[in-house]
């Protein structure tokens, strides 16, 4: 894909390593390798990782390739195809394109369709924010799969981080899609019930419908009513602003705008401090968070009990009881969770994604969250995911179009005055600490988001980036300390999320 150069990237940092979040430069590194020690602890059973082009291609390719098996959650399940957006509509509004780029794909509905208490009449112009680069047959960051004849969509990482530029209709890397219309785009698929988590629907508070399932005590009982969830799950869904969307599955229907992927040196990463520990200073934590957690709320129903109050089997049964694909679709008086274990495409292992449990699963860590890693059988251990650290963290914004020195220096005179640079110091306008809401005043409606996870983690651990995937019998197992360089950030967690306060003690490093 062509992508617009840069102005001034980042540093490639090849050669570099990453001890589960200790940067260490190649000319530390070059040094270290001369003595037994040094590569000892610059060794991928320590938990080192280098920087190789190789490393940032495979990361390259991952953000903008790999689903981690997204399809069957948004092809099979949630039925993203089944409404007026589907495979023959997209492919339609991209040939009227005759090979031009847009950053909006604008597809019309060909028949009336209620959709929430909305009804989009025949003939509306759908804005979904899908961006085309110039020449391409398809929109950036969705992927068809084909197999046994029926095709799959699923999404990538530049749906929403990489953009077009509409002057050159070239790929812009890591800019923000902030018109990316999730809202329509899902809620007129139709099983978007099945993403309630990512909602304020909580399936128990609706009544029962007509679908008998067997419970965990086995005995007979319904299923909230399909229909009232569907539609209360759609109009949660509708509301979500272009360029926003719910990340935490906490039952709570507060979407947050898309960042951009400029990585490099703005660590901690996400608003909370959540992604602050291991490789790549949480960055590989984050990227985990993305298609580990977040796009596949199977990934945590062993933990629906105790993080949300739903019992695993309706919370299985409400995805699955209207699911867009037969095989998906529960039957009438059976139990969810035995059913998914017979239709699940990555049989034995807990979600639909393709995860592996880590070593302290069902419970989380620090490090991965719902003690679940996205992987990819073939690859070794987080190669994907250190791999997305590894290329983001070489992305920089685009040119800066002003070359109006007397506004720039105005705006740096009132950045000082106005003691911005207290937090935003330095060249990536960071001072690495994560702010408690009480300090910097921001909306705290979603600082509880994390809390009944984190209250759950246990101390975090990974197996080393040398481990083949799957799993072999007893792998190595590393502890992920939390690094000494930077206390305030897992000090600052604690704070914001009075997480259990001797936590610190299990952090302390002995090396
Ligand atoms: C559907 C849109 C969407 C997709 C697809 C998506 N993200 Fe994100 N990403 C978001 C949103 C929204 C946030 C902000 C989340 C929050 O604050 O809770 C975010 C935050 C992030 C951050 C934090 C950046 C920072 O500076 O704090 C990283 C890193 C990230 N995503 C990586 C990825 C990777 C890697 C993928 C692919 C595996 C991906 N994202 C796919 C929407 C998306
Ligand atoms: C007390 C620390 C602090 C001060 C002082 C501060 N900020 Fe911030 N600022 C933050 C934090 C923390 C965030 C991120 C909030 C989040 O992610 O939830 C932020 C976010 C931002 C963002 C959004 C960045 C993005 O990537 O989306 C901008 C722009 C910004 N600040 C500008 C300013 C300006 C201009 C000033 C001075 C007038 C300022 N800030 C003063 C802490 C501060």
């Amino acid at each position: 894909m062509p992508y617009t150069p840069l102005t001034k990237s980042a540093p490639r940092g090849v050669g570099s390593y990453d001890v589960l979040g200790y940067a260490v430069s190649k000319e530390e590194a070059d040094k270290l390798l001369q003595s037994e020690r040094g590569r000892e602890a610059l060794s991928a059973d320590n938990g080192a990782v280098k920087i190789t082009e190789e490393l940032i291609d495979l990361g390259r390719n991952t953000f903008y390739q790999e689903t981690f098996g997204n399809e069957y959650l948004f092809t099979d399940i949630v039925g993203i195809l089944d409404g007026p957006i589907n495979l023959g509509s997209i492919s339609k509004a991209v040939l009227a394109l005759k090979g031009k780029p847009t950053t909006n794909l604008q597809i019309p509905i060909d028949q009336d369709i209620t959709v929430g208490s909305r009804t989009f009449k025949a003939g509306t112009v759908i804005n979904t924010g899908l961006d085309v680069p110039k020449g391409s047959l398809f929109p950036l960051g969705v992927i068809t799969h084909i197999k046994n004849a029926k095709p799959r969509v699923g999404i990538t990482c530049v749906l929403c981080h990489a953009t077009v530029s509409e002057e050159t209709g070239r790929i812009l890397e890591g800019a923000i899609n902030t018109d990316i219309n999730l809202g329509p785009l899902i809620a007129i698929a139709s099983n978007s019930a099945a993403l309630f988590r990512q909602t304020d629907v909580n399936p128990t508070k609706i009544s029962p419908g007509q679908h008998g399932y067997i419970n965990n005590e086995g005995e007979k009982a319904y299923l909230p009513d399909a229909k009232i969830l569907e539609d209360e799950v759609d109009a949660a869904i509708l509301s979500w602003a272009p360029g926003n969307f719910v990340s935490n599955g906490d039952l709570k229907n507060n979407s947050a705008q898309i960042p951009s992927s400029y990585t490099h040196g703005s660590w901690p990463y996400a608003w909370s401090g959540v992604a602050s520990i291991g490789w790549f200073h949480g960055l590989t934590t984050l990227n985990n968070a993305v298609f580990g957690i977040n796009a596949d709320p199977t990934t945590t129903v062993d933990a629906s009990e105790s993080v949300l109050g739903i019992d695993k089997q309706v919370y299985l049964g409400a995805m699955l009881q209207n699911a867009s694909n037969p095989k998906f679709r529960l039957p009438e008086g059976v139990q969810p969770s035995e059913f998914l274990e017979r239709v699940d495409p990555t049989p034995g292992e807990p979600g639909i994604n393709s995860t592996i449990r880590m070593p302290e699963y069902p419970k989380g860590s620090l490090f991965m969250q719902n003690g679940l890693m996205a992987t990819t059988p073939g690859l070794p251990v987080a190669a994907q995911l250190n791999g997305m650290s590894a290329w983001q963290n070489t992305l920089a914004p685009p040119p800066h179009k002003s070359a109006d020195i007397e506004t720039l220096e105005h705006g740096a005179a009132v950045f000082a005055q106005a003691n911005c640079a207290q937090c935003h110091s330095d060249r990536y306008f960071t001072n690495h600490k994560v702010i408690p809401v009480k300090e910097i005043g921001t909306q705290p409606a979603r600082a509880p988001a994390s809390r009944s996870f984190a209250q759950l983690f246990v101390p975090p651990d990974t197996y080393p980036s040398n481990v083949p995937v799957p799993l072999p019998q007893s792998p190595p197992v590393l502890l992920v300390t939390f690094n000494p360089q930077y206390p305030h950030v897992w000090f600052c967690f604690c704070n914001c999320f009075e997480v259990v306060p001797s936590y610190d003690l299990l952090f302390r490093s002995d090396q």
